[in-house]
């Protein structure tokens, strides 16, 4: 669903940071959230579709370490996502994050991936781009069942040419992001799926990094087999229960 209007967002900002009524003091406690280890190579992350998945996400990785830009259409709208975040977070228009990125988060309602591609394709050109987006028929239309019945490893591909596309962070809900990031014991497992083996190394530093455990399902063609639907999907498995359902 997207986030329409400030007072909306800032909802949704109360409850990225645990239902706090007092925004004021959102800042100060995400930043005290710094038990978590630091990464040794912090990256300049792209995040294009700052919503509930995409601005979960970023503030786990500005946790870690990585310098994050958030981008909307109206990226005055972002402004208490970037204060949440921190130092190492800054706002724009989508343009401006897929020029910022060497890494790019693609986390958009599916059906807007095409015109993604369309209008920041060039500057996404040789650069990671993980795609968390998910086809829901009522949402996004007919593309979706299309989509889903070619895979979305297959369909992002086609729509976000030229980039290094690793499928990752579509399989869990922004609230574990939220809620389970580093959790005690066993950690909630996220799969991943590309064909360029760098850039499927640098999706999983940064699952582990946002406070999940990767599992490598293989290339591009396997991405279907953690899509919406499946026996995988927003399970809130352990890596090896997902290794078990998966059969890897
Ligand atoms: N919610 C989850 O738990 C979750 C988990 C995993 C994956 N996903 C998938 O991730 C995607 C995003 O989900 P979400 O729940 O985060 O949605 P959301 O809260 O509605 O956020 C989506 C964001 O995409 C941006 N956007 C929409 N159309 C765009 C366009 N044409 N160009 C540029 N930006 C555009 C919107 O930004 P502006 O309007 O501000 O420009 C909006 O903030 C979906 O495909 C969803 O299925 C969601």
């Amino acid at each position: 669903m997207k986030i329409k209007n400030t007072t909306t967002r800032r909802k949704f900002l109360n409850q990225l940071a645990g239902s706090l009524p007092a925004l004021g003091i959102l800042p100060l406690i995400l930043h005290s959230r710094t038990s978590y280890s630091q990464t040794s190579n912090p990256l300049k992350i792209g995040i294009i579709g700052s919503g509930r998945i995409g601005g979960s996400v970023g503030l786990r990785w500005a946790e870690a370490g990585h310098e994050i830009f958030f981008s909307s259409r109206n990226p005055d709208q972002l402004e208490d996502l970037v204060a949440a975040g921190g130092p190492k977070c800054q706002a724009g228009f989508p343009q401006q994050a897929a020029e910022f990125g060497e890494v790019i988060l693609v986390a958009v309602p599916y059906a807007a991936t095409p015109q993604i591609g369309r209008d920041y394709g060039q500057l996404m050109q040789g650069k990671i781009v993980i795609d968390c987006g998910n086809p829901y028929v009522q949402r996004d239309g007919e593309m979706a069942e299309e989509a889903l019945r070619r895979g979305t490893g297959v369909a992002s591909a086609e729509y976000l040419p030229g980039v290094r596309l690793v499928r990752a962070f579509n399989a869990l809900s922004w609230r574990e992001v939220q809620n389970e990031a580093h959790r005690e014991g066993e950690l909630i497992a996220i799969p991943l799926a590309g064909d360029d083996q760098e850039a499927v190394a640098v999706a999983t530093q940064l699952v582990i990094d946002s406070g999940f455990d990767p599992v490598a399902v293989g290339g591009l063609d396997r991405a279907r087999e953690f899509d919406q639907g499946t026996d995988v999907y927003v399970k809130g498995m352990t890596a090896r229960e997902m290794r078990a359902a998966l059969n890897l």
